[in-house]
């Protein structure tokens, strides 16, 4: 597979799909109670949704599709396995998938199944296995790192550096899989040489990886943000690297670095929680552009499929999944506090801001603005928990990028 002969790049980018095979489960007390610690991801339906996530590829043809980590719910190798089987009509339309892991794919100790009603341990990912599912991106590549799954692909004016930040043991794993990330010296040696060959090729480095470079939320940066950003960022600077998309935080936001502002940063959300985004990332001759949009399964779905009323609303069931992990939590810090008969009204806005929050949906007009803010719900929260109102104020105000939707960066002559 080749990607050279495409005039005008155009790449979904998903990032912390974290697709769980329902080969691997049977619905159980067992397995309800483990789908309500996902804080708002789906589990159940990534079969149904990556399917339908196929057929849509399939009628509009993107050049290439991109996953940013965290491809498998816990590194399970038959998620693996399974979505390379769901991603195999791709390869005839000419579809590739560039895939890097996230740390949650390799060697994870949590990786389970749910058979007869009971949770046991499932057999895991190993960093072959990875290469192999997802071969598209390694067999295309002009160099790939020896010491990590890292890799990259050139095409037209770019080259796509497709970095394994992750921390993860060389044999399987009996704990749970380790949160922050860093870039070996040998793979940052690595990385400055392509950087090097890049910049001798005249083509525009763009990173893909699954820890942030940037503090996209500055409560949230210890295991999310690279242990050694501070080095990758130098980097970035000194050859130029206009972009870098990455995951991980579950939250869609873009930044411009304050101290390099010709560099930017996307967090896609997890494609498995409320709006399923897909990034459409367009490579154009003197710009780069990029636009979510929310994934609606429904169209794709069977009819069958359509009888599930899970299914058949699944963007709202999402939203709900998600608006629930904010209300319940923000529910309990107030009767902790001493609350009674009102907090399950104050929980409300809680939830709804968290949801506004993580998908990115927070470019509010003045009026909505000020409808939250004079919300009487909200001035007591500021008054009895100013930590939820400030949550509520998190999802209305972004000093960084306000738009997190969409981004046009004109990259220099
Ligand atoms: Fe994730």
């Amino acid at each position: 597979m080749a990607l050279n002969h495409v005039q005008e790049p155009h790449f979904w980018v998903i990032s912390d799909n974290h697709f769980y095979s329902d080969d691997l489960f049977e619905d159980s007390e067992r397995f309800r109670k483990f789908e309500s610690t996902t804080i708002g991801t789906d589990i159940r339906y990534t079969t149904q949704v990556l399917d339908a996530f196929v057929k849509k590829a399939l009628d509009e043809k993107p050049t290439g599709i991109i996953i940013t980590g965290d491809t498998t719910l816990n590194g399970e190798q038959r998620s693996l396995e399974h979505m390379a089987e769901i991603f195999e009509p791709l390869k005839k339309a000419g579809i590739a998938v560039l895939a890097i892991p996230g740390n949650h794919d390799i060697y994870n100790g949590w990786a389970r199944k749910f058979v007869n009603g009971q949770q046991i341990t499932a057999h895991q990912i190993s960093p072959a296995d990875f290469k192999e599912a997802f071969a598209d991106g390694y067999q295309m590549s002009s160099s790939s790192d020896k010491n990590s799954l890292s890799y990259v692909v050139d095409l037209q004016d770019y080259r796509l550096l497709m970095l394994d930040s992750n921390i993860y043991s060389d044999r399987f794993s009996k704990t749970e899989p380790i949160t922050k990330g860093q870039l070996s010296e040998k793979t940052l040696d690595w990385l400055e040489n392509m950087l090097i060959e890049a910049q001798s090729m005249k083509k525009v480095p763009l990173i893909f990886m699954h820890h942030n470079l940037l503090a996209h939320n500055e409560n949230v940066t210890e295991g999310f943000v690279l242990n050694n950003a501070q080095q990758v960022l130098e980097l970035v600077e000194q050859y130029h690297v206009p972009l870098a998309m990455t995951g991980h935080i579950h939250l869609q936001n873009i930044m411009q670095d304050s101290k390099n502002p010709t560099f930017y940063e996307i967090s896609t959300s997890s494609f498995s929680t409320a709006g399923s985004h897909i990034g459409h990332l367009k490579l154009q001759d003197n710009k780069i552009s990029y636009e979510v949009e929310a994934f609606d399964p429904r169209p794709y779905f069977t009819e069958n499929q359509l009888e599930n009323s899970d299914l058949s609303q699944y963007p709202e069931f999402l939203a709900n999944k998600y608006r629930q992990v904010g209300e319940q939590m923000a529910l309990n810090f107030l009767i902790q506090s001493g609350m009674k008969e009102d907090a399950a009204s104050l929980a409300k806005i809680v939830g709804e801001a968290n949801l506004r929050y993580f998908t990115g949906n927070n470019l509010l007009s003045e009026a909505d603005k000020v409808a939250i803010y004079q919300d009487s719900r909200y001035q007591t929260l500021k008054e009895f928990a100013p930590r939820l109102s400030s949550s509520v104020e998190q999802s209305v105000e972004d000093q960084n990028i306000p738009n997190n939707h969409s981004i046009v960066i004109d990259l220099p002559e």
